[in-house]
């Protein structure tokens, strides 16, 4: 009698647990507005630790999900946990960052009051510099971040200031089709 109450009660406890592990470890996709995907495989993941609370809750509450940014990632956050170099590639060497960002980012229409759409290109801008080189330090173009009007440092005006790149006096290059008055 007692033997089988003790075996419900396991049986109670394992059960759920088993049924959410076969069945829930699907893959993560973060997305992006302006990219493609980053995916998060589990099974890759389970295979070198195969234990659920390495990562749920301590690293990802399954109760609280957010979104975290890059900042936060090199700040020990999120996949930051453990790709910080020692563990895992690191999220803040910009050879990395393809690893997790397949393809190339999209080019971008800024939809502008009082001009023609701003223009930025991903592809003609990669083919220049590293993902480093704007993201994140150096620049504030990361989600949620203030939007700055040209020609103020942390924006495009930072290089396209005359020296490094057109400056920001060539309306047309950026805003195609704007007529200067
Ligand atoms: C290496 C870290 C890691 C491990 C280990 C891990 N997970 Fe996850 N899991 C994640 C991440 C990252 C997410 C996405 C979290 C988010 O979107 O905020 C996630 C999401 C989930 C979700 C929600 C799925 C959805 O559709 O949103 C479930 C359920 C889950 N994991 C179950 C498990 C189970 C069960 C195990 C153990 C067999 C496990 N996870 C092990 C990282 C991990
Ligand atoms: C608990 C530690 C841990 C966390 C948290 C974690 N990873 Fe990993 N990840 C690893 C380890 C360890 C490897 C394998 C070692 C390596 O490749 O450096 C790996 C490998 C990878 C790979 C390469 C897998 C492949 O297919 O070759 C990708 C991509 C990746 N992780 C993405 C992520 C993303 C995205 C997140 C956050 C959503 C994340 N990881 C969170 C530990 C972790
Ligand atoms: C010349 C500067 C520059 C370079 C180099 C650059 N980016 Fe970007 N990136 C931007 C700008 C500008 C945006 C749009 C930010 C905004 O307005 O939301 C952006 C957006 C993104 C986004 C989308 C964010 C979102 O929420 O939609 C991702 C992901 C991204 N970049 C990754 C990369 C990667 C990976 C590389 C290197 C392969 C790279 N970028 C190189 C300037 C750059
Ligand atoms: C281990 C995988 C991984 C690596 C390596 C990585 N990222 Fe990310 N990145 C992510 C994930 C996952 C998100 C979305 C996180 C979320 O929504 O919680 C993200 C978000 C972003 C964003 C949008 C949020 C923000 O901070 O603006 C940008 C831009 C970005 N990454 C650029 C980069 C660049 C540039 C590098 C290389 C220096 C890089 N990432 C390296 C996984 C990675
Ligand atoms: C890290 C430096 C850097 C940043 C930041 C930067 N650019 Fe550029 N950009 C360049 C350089 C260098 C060139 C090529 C030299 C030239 O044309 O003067 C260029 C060329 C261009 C071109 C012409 C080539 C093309 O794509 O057709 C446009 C348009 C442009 N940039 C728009 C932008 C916009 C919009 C932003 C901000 C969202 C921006 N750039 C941010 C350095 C930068
Ligand atoms: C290097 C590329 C670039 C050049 C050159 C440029 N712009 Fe822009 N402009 C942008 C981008 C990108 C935005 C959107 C910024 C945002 O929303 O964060 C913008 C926004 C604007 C806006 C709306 C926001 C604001 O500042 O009030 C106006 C109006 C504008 N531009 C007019 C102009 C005019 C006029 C010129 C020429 C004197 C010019 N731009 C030159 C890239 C450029």
């Amino acid at each position: 009698m007692i033997r089988c109450t003790i075996l419900t009660v396991l049986f109670a406890l394992t059960t759920p647990f088993a049924l959410l592990a076969k069945q829930e470890t699907r893959d993560i996709q973060f997305r992006f507005k302006n990219a493609d995907s980053v995916v998060f495989n589990h099974d890759v993941h389970l295979k070198k630790y195969n234990n659920c609370k390495i990562c749920h809750d301590a690293i990802f509450d399954l109760k609280n999900p957010r979104h975290y940014t890059m900042d936060e990632m090199e700040k020990n956050r999120s996949c930051g946990a453990c790709h910080a170099g020692v563990k895992a590639f690191s999220v803040a060497e910009d050879k990395n960052c393809v690893r997790c960002h397949k393809g190339i980012p999209r080019d971008i229409a800024y939809n502008v009051k009082g001009a023609t759409d701003a223009v930025f290109s991903h592809t003609f801008h990669i083919g220049v510099y590293r993902c480093n080189d704007c993201h994140t330090k150096l620049f504030q173009f990361k989600a949620g971040a203030k939007r700055y009007t040209i020609g103020e440092k942390p924006c495009c005006g930072a290089c396209h200031n005359g020296k490094v790149a057109f400056s920001s006096d060539s309306c047309q290059k950026c805003h195609p089709g704007y007529k200067q008055a």
